[in-house]
C-alpha cells in the first residue's frame, strides 16, 4: 500500500543499495524540490552526499542564507559558490529571454562542473527532477515556448550516473515528502522560482540595478502577502521590471522613472494560472511601500490575465 513513509523507506533503502559506499553530488536551488532530494539523500547516505549551491547572485532577497542556514540544519554538507561576478558579466547586453535563459543555463553548468571537478571520487549526480518536469520537457510547446533548464543540463564529459528520486512525484507530493521529512514550512511551502531567477523577472538587459529593483520589490511583496496570510492560497507571486519608464508626479517634481509589475497566480500546477483575487486593500499597501521605499519607482501595475495566454512568468 502507498503511503509517504513506505515511499520514505523504500527510497532510502533504493538510494543506500545502488550507492553502496561511493559518493553523491547534488545540486542544490534552493528550492523545495533540489532541498527534498538533499534531505531524503542525507537520511539514507549521511556525508556520502556532497551538494553545492551556486549563488548567480539573481536569488530573492536573503535567500542564500536563508537556504544555507535552513539546509545546514539537517546536517547537509553544503558548497557555496558566490559567482555572481561571472553570470553578470556574460549577461551584460544580453536582452532576449531565451538568450538570457541559455546563458544562465550554460553558465550554471559551467560554474558547477567547475566545482565539481574539484572533488574526487563522485560517481552519482542527484537531481530533482518531478513528475511534470518530464511532461512539460517532453512536449513541444514547452520547449519551443521557454527552454527550462532544470533537465537534461548536464555536462556532456561528466560521468555520472543519475540519481532522481522525485520522477514519480507532483509537487503536492514533493511537499508532503518534506513534511513527512521533518523539513520546515519555509522550505517546503516556498513558492517555485525559476532557475534563472531573477534574470528573467528583470525584462530585457540585466543590470544590477535594475535587479535590486526587483529584488527589493519581491521583497515588499512577499512581506505583505505573508503578513496578511495569503502566502498559502497563491502559487506564486513576484514583481517583475517591464524596463519601461513612465511620468509620475513626487512632490513638486515631475519624475520619468521604472515601473514595477505584480505577478499572483492561483495554479495546480503551473500548466495553467489565474490571476489571484488579492484583495484591494493589500494591493494599496504593497503599491505605497514599493513606491515609497524604492529609489526610481513612481508605479505600480497588477497583471490581471491568466495563463493562457500569458504565461506565469514575463518572459
Ligand atoms: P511559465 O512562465 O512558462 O512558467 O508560465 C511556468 C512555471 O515554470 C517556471 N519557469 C521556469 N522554471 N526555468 C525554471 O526552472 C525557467 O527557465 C523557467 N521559466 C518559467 C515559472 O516560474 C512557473 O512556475
Amino acid at each position: 500500500e502507498w503511503s509517504m513513509e513506505n515511499f520514505i523507506d523504500i527510497e532510502i533503502a533504493k538510494v543506500r543499495e545502488l550507492v553502496g559506499d561511493r559518493k553523491v553530488l547534488l545540486a542544490l536551488s534552493g528550492g523545495v524540490d533540489s532541498s527534498v532530494v538533499g534531505v531524503l539523500l542525507q537520511k539514507a547516505i549521511g556525508d556520502q552526499l556532497v551538494c553545492i549551491f551556486v549563488d548567480h547572485g539573481l536569488l530573492r532577497k536573503n535567500e542564500g542564507d536563508h537556504v544555507m542556514a535552513a539546509l545546514e540544519e539537517f546536517g547537509l554538507n553544503i558548497i557555496r559558490i558566490d559567482a555572481k561576478e561571472r553570470f553578470f558579466s556574460k549577461l551584460e547586453g544580453v536582452s532576449d529571454p531565451e538568450e538570457k535563459r541559455k546563458i544562465i543555463g550554460n553558465e550554471f553548468i559551467y560554474v558547477f562542473d567547475d566545482e565539481a571537478t574539484k572533488l574526487e571520487g563522485i560517481d552519482f549526480l542527484a537531481q530533482g527532477t518531478l513528475y511534470t518536469d518530464i511532461i512539460e520537457s517532453g512536449t513541444k510547446t514547452a520547449q519551443t515556448i521557454k527552454s527550462h533548464h532544470n533537465v537534461g543540463g548536464l555536462p556532456e564529459d561528466m560521468q555520472f550516473e543519475l540519481i532522481e528520486p522525485l520522477n514519480t512525484l507532483f509537487k503536492d507530493e514533493v511537499r508532503a515528502l518534506g513534511t513527512a521529512l521533518g523539513m520546515p514550512d519555509s522550505i517546503v511551502w516556498r513558492q517555485p522560482f525559476p532557475g534563472p531567477g531573477l534574470g528573467i523577472r528583470v525584462l530585457g538587459e540585466i543590470t544590477e540595478e535594475k535587479v535590486e529593483i526587483v529584488r527589493e520589490s519581491d521583497a515588499i511583496l512577499r512581506e505583505e502577502i505573508a503578513k496578511h496570510g495569503l502566502d498559502r492560497d497563491i502559487w506564486q507571486y513576484f514583481t517583475t521590471l517591464p524596463n519601461v519608464r513612465s511620468v509620475g508626479v513626487m512632490g513638486d517634481g515631475r519624475t520619468y522613472d521604472h515601473m514595477v509589475g505584480i505577478r499572483a497566480v492561483t495554479s495546480i500546477d503551473g500548466m495553467t494560472s489565474e490571476f489571484a483575487r488579492i484583495p484591494w486593500e493589500v494591493l494599496h499597501e504593497i503599491s505605497k511601500r514599493i513606491v515609497n521605499e524604492i529609489p526610481h519607482v513612481n508605479r505600480v501595475v497588477y497583471d490581471v490575465t491568466g495563463k493562457p495566454p500569458s504565461t506565469i512568468e514575463w518572459e
